[in-house]
């Protein structure tokens, strides 16, 4: 891992991320007085000056970050939300109202990014995720996706040709309860389909106003490089986080060099990353994946745990939980970066939102990156057909 190039230019980023959170306190004055009156909590020495990396909880409407360029640039809170986990692939299924409950929280605490898929249910997640944000529609991002095949409510291989990319958007729409989708993204490339064609049809949507931004997910440099020069990309979303650190070798490069935001999915390692699970866990299997990757056998848990350690020793002398780290450390990596945690649970998504507030100095980054990079990763985060679709 490139610890040395990512020190050096850590500190233009964190420059970057200084100026535009004093950009975006100009505009304090358009946060609702009921944002404004939210928990704030700072350290100071003597002269009322802020310590080197003490940090100041706030709302995540304290924050904001751009992802793409230009005409294509979508201004976004620095965390969005990962809405995935309320219907699919997270064992449990909470009470719809709960997680209803939960959406509607997580605006009103700044997150202005919520994130889902056809895939997700398959259909549900949008439907909940249309439902919880109706009254809120015009305060709010929502992006979706498309590329599978769906047969007996089961995915069935990849589909991005052309009519199918136009029914899944319909549809997408009804289920969302709006007229626009804000971030409209290839689940996964279609070898089948040239990249220049889906994004010459998302470039159609786009025309005609059902689509405002088109992203890429798990695509590699080539196809980020050819879909960009028809339909230049917002953002490219794939899996990234201290224990899947791919990305950094070349797609968050081709994302810095052609000005397109990086949204890391599963940024927590879908939960080990806070500690809260562990070789002992037990998972629905009718709906987790999580049992099926290597990453997630007992084995590889104990052997990763040294990566809790880390994350909790650096933590604990700060008031920083495992979570919080390991997001902060994601944001602190780019200022194009913008996580989307997912959670089922108020306290989680407080304490995930929060981790945006964590200012690191040069030295603990540097320290504690060389910590975390010296860890080797046991299990690898896909195996088989997922394996080789993350490839493309
Ligand atoms: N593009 C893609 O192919 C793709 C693939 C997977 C996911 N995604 C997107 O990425 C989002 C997030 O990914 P993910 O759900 O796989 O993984 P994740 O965000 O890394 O982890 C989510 C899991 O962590 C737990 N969690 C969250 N915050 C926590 C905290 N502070 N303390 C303890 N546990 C915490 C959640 O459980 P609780 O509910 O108990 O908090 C949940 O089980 C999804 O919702 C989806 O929108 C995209």
């Amino acid at each position: 891992m490139a610890t040395t190039s990512y020190n050096s230019n850590q500190q233009n980023d964190q420059a970057n991320s200084k100026s535009g959170r004093r950009e975006f306190l100009k505009a304090g004055a358009t946060i609702s007085a009921a944002l404004l009156a939210a928990p704030a909590l700072a350290t100071s020495n003597s002269n009322g000056n802020k310590e080197p990396g003490a940090s100041t909880l706030s709302n995540a409407s304290t924050k904001e970050r751009t992802i793409g360029s230009g005409k294509w640039a979508m201004k976004v809170s620095a965390l969005g939300l990962g809405c995935m986990g309320m219907s699919y692939h997270r064992s449990f299924i909470p009470e719809k109202k709960y997680m209803i409950t939960l959406i509607r929280k997580a605006v009103e605490l700044g997150v202005n990014l919520f994130d889902t898929a056809e895939a997700y249910g398959p259909w549900t997640n949008e439907v909940l995720v249309g439902e919880a944000l109706q009254p809120v529609r015009k305060q709010i991002q929502i992006c979706t996706k498309f590329g599978f095949n769906i047969q007996n409510n089961q995915l069935s291989g990849l589909n991005s040709k052309p009519e199918q990319i136009r029914k899944v958007v319909e549809n997408s729409l009804k289920n969302l309860r709006t007229d626009y989708i804000d971030l409209l993204y290839q689940h996964r490339v279609d070898p089948n389909v040239p990249i220049e064609e889906v994004a010459g049809t998302v470039q159609q949507l786009i025309k005609e106003g059902k689509v405002k931004h088109f992203g890429l997910s798990e695509a590699n440099e080539a196809n980020i490089r050819k879909a960009h020069a028809v339909q230049p990309l917002t953002a490219l979303q794939s899996e990234y986080s201290l224990m899947t650190r791919e990305p950094e070798k070349d797609v968050i490069p081709v994302c810095e060099e052609l000005g397109i935001g990086f949204i890391p999915y599963s940024p927590l390692s879908r939960a080990f990353l806070s500690g809260y699970i562990n070789q002992n866990t037990t998972y629905n299997p009718a709906n987790d994946n999580r049992p099926s990757l290597p990453r997630y056998q007992p084995d590889a848990i104990k052997a990763n745990w040294v990566m809790i350690d880390t994350l909790a020793e650096f933590g604990n002398q700060r008031g920083l939980t495992p979570a919080q780290v390991a997001l902060a450390w994601l944001l602190a990596y780019k200022p194009f970066i913008v996580p989307i945690p997912g959670t089922t649970k108020l306290a989680h998504l407080q304490e995930n939102l929060w981790a945006a507030d964590y200012e690191f100095t040069q030295e603990e980054l540097k320290t504690l990156t060389a910590k975390l990079s010296a860890i080797k990763v046991v299990g690898a985060r896909y195996t088989g057909v997922q394996a080789e679709q993350t490839k493309k």
